[in-house]
């Protein structure tokens, strides 16, 4: 598909379609690349996310499907009332590809979302992936460390999908990550807990009353990211499809 740039029904419609010498070249030259262990998404520059097509690259950790228990959880608590009436101010920190903010904003018509990142390359591809599905005007971006210089008490949600994994489990971490996707995207610091560590305080300061921080976690912090979140409200911590737990929320009192 990607060698042809054709969908699917077309290969199976087609079998008797050989390959002239510029697309064999092609697809010699991204086995290749694969072989060497190049995740497919860079190979091809495409992940799917939430339903949409994203543009994905090496500036970009490529988006996970555990990440979707992120929106849906978020959609959780906006609550009952019908979504497209929903007016909450967002924000989405470390939006790498921007896959979290523009679910979010396909789902919340209403909604305002900021978009950060401290990563000039990766906000590039999250403001195409914005100008693809016609989502620029509902995505406002910042370059900056965490949420620096954005309003004080002025959200009804932040989110986030940080850093999370420690320096410590690197040998745990599969060498196709390890090589390949950016180190400031996957490692936070020794522990893994160093850039969630930072962002709980800011979200507390930065969120309206009631507001919700649901950020996304590994089986091996969960347990510290509990005990940071202890004079937060309604603390949840859901798991993933495999069972692991993926998606801490809080509410600020
Ligand atoms: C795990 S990736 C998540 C990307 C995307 N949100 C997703 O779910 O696929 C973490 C992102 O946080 C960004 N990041 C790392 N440290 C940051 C910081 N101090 N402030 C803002 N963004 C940061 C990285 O550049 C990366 O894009």
């Amino acid at each position: 598909m990607f060698t042809l740039g054709c969908d699917r029904a077309y290969l199976y419609g087609h079998p008797e379609r050989e390959l002239i010498t510029d697309e064999q070249a092609r697809y010699e030259d991204a086995l290749a690349q694969r072989s060497r262990g190049n995740p497919a998404q860079y190979i091809t520059g495409h992940q799917e996310f939430w339903g949409m097509d994203l543009i994905v690259s090496p500036a970009v950790l490529i988006p996970r499907p555990e990440t979707e228990h992120v929106i849906e959880k978020v959609l959780a608590c906006v609550g009952r009332a019908l979504l497209s009436d929903i007016s909450v101010r967002i924000a989405d920190v470390g939006t790498g590809s921007g896959c979290i903010a523009l679910a979010l904003a396909k789902e919340l018509p209403q909604a305002e979302i900021h978009a950060t990142d401290i990563s000039s390359a990766a906000l590039e591809v999250a403001r195409a992936n914005a100008s693809r599905h016609q989502l620029e005007p509902r995505v406002q971006f910042h370059e900056t460390d965490l949420l620096a210089g954005m309003d004080p008490g002025a959200f009804d949600f932040i989110v986030s999908n940080p850093p999370y994994v420690g320096e410590s489990e690197e040998d745990q971490v599969q060498l196709e990550v390890r090589k390949f996707e950016p180190r400031n995207a996957v490692f936070a610091g020794p522990s893994g807990l160093e850039v969630i560590q930072r962002l709980i305080p800011q979200a507390r300061d930065l969120l309206k009353p009631g507001g919700w921080l649901v950020i996304e976690i590994s089986g091996t912090i969960a347990g510290r990211v509990r005990e940071l979140l202890a004079d937060w409200a309604g603390i949840e911590i859901t798991n993933d499809l495999q069972g692991i737990p993926r998606v801490a929320a809080a509410q600020k009192p």
